[in-house]
């Protein structure tokens, strides 16, 4: 039985009207964001390491200006985050500890490894691509600060993905037999992992009936992993790469394609840590943030000194 204050709440999502940082809202509705919206803070942050491997071996200058802008775009991408996930009461401190420790999940996408160039343009057409179709809806979403945060991020996306679809054309339709060899051997390692990134199947997922009664989530998993596949086949079909999936097949009734069934093992081993990056992952972050203490004590050292300084 809802009291008032929960009546109230629930009148103001079905109205669409934004949740803002002091507003009454439930203890659960505030846990739930902050778990999201921390973990996808997260999946910015680490979703650099794998992309940086290659800033260094970029195959022409241009396109290391390319890459540079995007692992730079991605990292304001988590800081914006952790600003939204910042007006629900939490420190960025707790955040990353949480992180750090490996308590708090990020994509599961980022466990996987970049062995080549063609990679780098897979991450960009397939796993931006993804990360769009899973972000414009949550310009919707209720909580202010989070919505906000997409509509600025997804515009910097579109971007993301367009560099990588063009770096496989190049390589698909102008470039040499073995790279368009390299491109069909990526899309054969990224392809079911892009897929992983929706979560699990709608009857699996935890979360989504609630997250869709607060208008969290717009879409269910399912739904918007169905939009990707869809939009997605067409391209792959331009680039004339094969889709590792023998149960890929247009349904005109549906008016969408069916496809095989993912290794729902390989995701929950790759979401529960086992997967084949996550230890590097790991040890990264934790490294450069034990690497950067001292510049984080100079910088409160500063502020103090600073502060002292006005009060004297
Ligand atoms: N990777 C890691 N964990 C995942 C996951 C994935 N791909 N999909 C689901 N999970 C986890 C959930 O976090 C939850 O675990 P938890 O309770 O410990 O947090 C559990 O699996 C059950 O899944 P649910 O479907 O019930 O959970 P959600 O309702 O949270 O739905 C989600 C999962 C669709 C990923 C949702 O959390 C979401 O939309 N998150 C925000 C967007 C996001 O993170 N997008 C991918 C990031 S890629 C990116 O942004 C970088 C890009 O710029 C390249």
């Amino acid at each position: 039985e809802m009291d008032a204050n929960e009546r109230a709440f629930q009148t103001r999502i079905e109205a669409d009207i934004k949740i803002e940082p002091k507003d009454w809202m439930p203890e659960g509705y505030r846990k739930t964001l902050i778990r999201q919206i921390s973990q996808h803070a997260h999946s910015e942050i680490v979703g650099q390491l794998p992309e940086a491997n290659w800033i260094t071996r970029a195959p022409t200058l241009e396109r290391k200006a390319i890459l540079l802008a995007k692992v730079q775009d991605e990292a304001g991408h988590g800081l914006y985050l952790y600003c939204a996930a910042e007006t629900l009461g939490v420190s960025r401190d707790q955040l990353l500890a949480q992180l750090h420790s490996g308590k708090a999940k990020y994509s599961s996408i980022f466990n996987y490894p970049t062995l080549n160039w063609a990679d780098v343009g897979m991450i960009g057409w397939l796993v931006d691509g993804a990360a769009i179709m899973n972000q414009v809806p949550l310009q919707r979403c209720s909580y202010g600060p989070y919505s906000r945060a997409m509509i600025r991020i997804c515009k910097e996306e579109s971007f993301h993905q367009r560099q990588g679809y063009d770096a496989l054309v190049k390589m698909c339709l102008h470039g040499t037999p073995e790279q368009k060899e390299m491109a069909q051997d990526s899309i054969n390692r990224w392809w079911w992992p892009a897929l992983m990134m929706f979560g699990p199947s709608d009857a699996q997922s935890v979360h989504s009936a609630q997250s869709m009664a607060w208008k969290i989530k717009i879409n269910t998993n399912d739904e918007l992993r169905q939009k990707f596949v869809d939009q997605t086949v067409p391209q792959a079909d331009y680039l004339g790469l094969k889709i590792p999936d023998p149960d890929l097949k247009w349904n005109e009734e549906k008016g969408g394609y069916d496809f095989g069934e993912i290794d729902w093992d390989e995701f929950y081993q790759v979401i529960a840590g086992n997967g084949p990056c996550n230890k590097q992952r790991l040890s990264d972050r934790v490294k450069a943030w034990e690497d950067g203490q001292w510049y984080r004590d100079g910088l409160m050292a500063h502020a103090r000194k600073k502060a002292e300084r006005r009060s004297a």
